[in-house]
């Protein structure tokens, strides 16, 4: 079992309350010694101030050359789309009839489920996530195979079968009752087994009755420390069509609110066209936003505010939202947001962008006791970056200057080549082949 780690180190150190205080969270080490204790950070301090820490003779992981940050915080995505990610040509509503229903269909099989989530998992590793909130479909099987699968290599994963019960095909509806049942069997299966939780996932306001909201409200009051996932404010036509059917409620979110969806623990994934009531709305009940600037552009959805998510103090973090999302790297993600941001006048500078991608997103799913940086006794989940990998990356970090820009660099262009290794609870669970001939001791 490896106990030190020689490498590069960034994280952020706590929580901010504004872009402004970050630079002063943040911790860069050029040359780092990180120690672990049973899969936990017992310390990470300047090699010169903490090799006095190693045992005589000790080994010590030689990763010169790499920046470690903490592992990437997805706080939305769906594993069923993963086979229909690049779907060509609509929005929203008819992406969903035309492209997901049908693929999600296939997950009443139990072996393809398997199949699929350790595909998926395979995916989140290689791209850097070590923790994400995820959808399954509506079938239990889909999320007993995924749960299965990460319980295997000891994520921390978030995930819930989706309840829906109207507005979709035959064979993806089931009535309150059978939504009730199941996920209550889920949650009985695997809430709290090790580092795994369960979130209830209407799917969203539009493919829910009022009888299925009041069994997601009846189970979250019963199950106080569960997760609530859905969808809000993603489209105008779907804004409009929640107004149709909830013509009682005043608005989008106040349908969510009304069945006491929103809280602590409850993300709503884009949030793009909101009224200010529902900003508020967001911030008294302390609920989170997954922003999800691949799939918002992707399927024209819209442009997020990110600056207005500060000023109403909301927290957020970020997510690919795979398969409307157009990749499972959360550095290209972070690239995208960028530009989201170019497009509205907000400069999202690298720090802030690893911070939502980490720590944040942490704090969004309510996690940031266990993850999120190198605090000492975290749980150490982390990812190994090399800064640059092709003729182009390398070109450009020889010429950038600081820290912040060799991040912003990898934001711009980095992808899954820059991901060198992926660490879980103190265990290296997916690297680079090449990457072999770099480990030695020092
Ligand atoms: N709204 C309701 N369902 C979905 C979905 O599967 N993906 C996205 N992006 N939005 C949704
Ligand atoms: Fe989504």
């Amino acid at each position: 079992e490896t106990r030190a780690i020689r490498a590069s180190f960034f994280d952020i150190t706590r929580t901010v309350d504004t872009p402004q205080q970050l630079p002063e969270a943040a911790r860069y080490l050029e040359d780092g010694l990180m120690l672990l204790d049973s899969g936990h950070i017992a310390s990470l301090t300047e090699w010169e101030q903490g090799k006095h820490l190693l045992r005589p003779g000790e080994r010590v992981l030689d990763y010169r050359g790499h920046l470690i940050v903490p592992g990437f915080v997805d706080t939305h995505i769906h594993y069923p789309q993963t086979e229909m990610i690049g779907a060509f040509g609509e929005q929203l509503l008819e992406w969903l009839n035309r492209y997901t229903f049908p693929v999600e269909s296939q997950y009443h099989c139990a072996q393809h489920a398997a199949k699929m989530s350790a595909f998926f998992l395979e995916q989140l590793l290689s791209n850097g996530t070590t923790s994400a909130l995820i959808f399954g479909t509506v079938h239990p099987q889909s999320v007993d195979a995924l749960f299965a699968a990460a319980s295997k290599l000891d994520m921390r994963l978030i995930a819930g079968k989706v309840m829906m019960d109207r507005n979709a095909p035959d064979d993806l509806t089931e009535t309150p009752e059978e939504s009730d049942r199941q996920t209550r069997e889920l949650i009985a299966r695997w809430h709290n087994k090790g580092r795994l939780g369960y979130a209830l996932t209407p799917r969203f306001a539009p493919t829910s009755s009022p009888q299925l909201l009041e069994k997601v409200q009846q189970l979250r009051g019963e199950f106080p420390d569960i997760w609530l996932h859905t969808h809000l404010s993603e489209n105008q036509q779907e804004v409009a069509w929640v107004k149709e059917l909830f013509p009682e409620h005043d608005g989008y979110l106040a349908v969510y609110d009304h069945y006491q969806l929103t809280g602590k623990r409850s993300v709503f994934a884009h949030c793009l066209h909101m009224e200010g009531r529902e900003w508020q709305c967001l911030h008294d009940t302390d609920s989170a936003i997954a922003f999800c600037p691949t799939s918002n552009l992707f399927l024209g959805s819209g442009l997020f505010d990110l600056q207005r998510c500060w000023h109403q103090d909301v927290k957020r973090g970020i997510g690919t939202d795979v398969g409307a999302g157009t990749s499972f790297s959360m550095l290209q993600t972070m690239g995208e947001a960028y530009k989201v941001g170019q497009l509205r006048g907000y400069r999202l500078s690298a720090c802030e962008a690893f911070y939502h991608a980490t720590l944040g997103g942490a704090q969004a799913l309510d996690l940031d006791r266990y993850i999120g940086n190198f605090a000492r006794g975290k749980e150490a989940d982390f990812v190994v970056l090399n800064p640059a990998v092709s003729a182009l990356q390398k070109m450009r970090h020889a010429n950038s200057r600081d820290i912040w820009e060799k991040l912003f660099l990898l934001m711009t262009l980095g992808d899954d080549r820059n991901i060198a290794a992926t660490w879980i609870k103190g265990r290296c669970v997916w690297q680079r082949a090449q990457l072999e001939e770099h480990k030695h001791s020092v």
